[in-house]
């Protein structure tokens, strides 16, 4: 039920020194400008002392939940359970990790592969993560992992750490896994940019060293049924395919994609020598590899630890858990190809996003 009566939790929440909202729209506007101003934390604190004295609160309840889907994207807890990707870096680690390393992570997240590296003997590991109820999280398990003399959580972002302050002196190893599905969304190439030239040593490993933006021509039959219409029970529906969102993530194999092309990188970018990633932007000519409706391409990652050690999400070897989506970005109208066809296919990126889609001119060419 609904409370319409202050509660008794006025002590230490405040919003601009306003009582504790009461009713479930006050509390929603209250929830949406704490997390505005980045106090997510404050906002659950908030939901959680309403609950405390009203445990069946259901708008404290749900405001609760939904703070926690802001703070804590749902992909975290596959990502920890994905075998294939914690092995990568921890090999990764492994080839580079001697007892004299200092290592210093963005992102710690549960403190997964901070703590990998310290079991690897790192002498000293700094890991940051920008969102505190995280960072907290992770202090806790770092310390019932008994790792807390050699790994420390800093809750703050990469770009606030400060060399003398949180980090004795530079990092001997960058290690960095912020990459969303897309590779970029997580703000990856900014923040490694920051980290190179402020809190590794010159010449410092950075692990991992590569990753790339994959892409293929894709086709199917259930994906098209989920990206066009065209008749449905008798009617011509097809004017709505010019409005239907062209982007779209995929769960694993859910929609059945058919590869129709070789895997080709779209944009690779070499964390280990380069500083700077601009934003990007190219013609990739792709070939049919099979007859058949191609609806887009469907994009993955791939990443390069170190040398020799490589994880990608190749939609063509799905996994029981994962973390990262397949990414569909379908063209305005399908395109029936024979195989050996070429696509002229435009790739952009602004740093934060890919973006893919047929060329105009050459849209296909035999
Ligand atoms: C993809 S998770 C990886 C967590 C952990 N490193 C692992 O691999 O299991 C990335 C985490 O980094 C945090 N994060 C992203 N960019 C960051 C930055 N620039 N500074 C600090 N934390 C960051 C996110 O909040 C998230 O918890």
């Amino acid at each position: 039920m609904i409370s319409t009566t202050p509660h008794p939790a006025t002590g230490s929440i405040k919003l601009a020194n306003k009582p504790t909202p009461t009713g479930p729209d006050e509390l929603k506007k209250a929830i949406l400008s704490l997390l505005a101003s980045g106090r997510g934390d404050e906002a659950l604190a908030l939901c959680n002392s309403i609950l405390k004295h009203e445990p069946d609160n259901l708008a404290a309840k749900q405001g609760a939940e939904w703070v926690l889907t802001q703070l804590v994207p749902l992909w975290h807890v596959p990502m920890m359970n994905e075998y294939e990707r914690n092995k990568a870096f921890h090999d990764g680690m492994a080839a580079l990790i001697t007892p004299d390393k200092v290592v210093f992570e963005i992102g710690a997240g549960s403190g997964l592969l901070a703590m990998m590296a310290a079991k690897l003997g790192a002498k000293k590991v700094v890991t940051c993560e920008a969102v505190s109820l995280i960072a907290e999280t992770a202090r806790q398990i770092v310390e019932r992992n008994g790792l807390h003399s050699q790994v420390t959580v800093l809750a703050k972002p990469s770009s606030e750490v400060r060399i003398g302050v949180d980090l004795p002196a530079k990092a001997d190893i960058l290690v960095h896994e912020v990459f969303s599905s897309e590779l970029l969304g997580e703000h990856v190439l900014p923040s490694i940019e920051d980290a190179k030239a402020r809190l590794l040593k010159p010449g410092g490993a950075v692990l991992p060293a590569a990753a790339g933006v994959m892409i293929a021509l894709v086709g199917g039959d259930t994906l098209g049924k989920n990206l066009y219409v065209d008749e449905s029970f008798g009617f011509d529906l097809r004017a709505f395919n010019a409005i239907n969102p062209r982007k779209r993530p995929i769960y694993r194999e859910d929609l059945a994609p058919t590869l129709m092309s070789d895997a080709v990188e779209a944009f690779q970018f070499d964390f280990q020598n380069d500083s700077s990633f601009p934003a990007a932007q190219k013609t990739i000519d792709i070939t049919s590899t099979q007859a058949g409706l191609c609806y887009g391409v469907i994009q993955w990652i791939r990443v390069d630890m170190v040398e020799g050690v490589r994880f990608e999400n190749h939609p063509g070897q799905p996994r029981a858990v994962s973390n990262w989506q397949h990414t569909i970005y379908s063209f305005m109208e399908p395109v029936q190809l024979v195989a050996g066809d070429v696509l002229a296919i435009n790739a952009t990126h602004d740093r934060t996003r890919p973006w893919f889609e047929l060329a105009q001119a050459a849209a296909l060419r035999q």
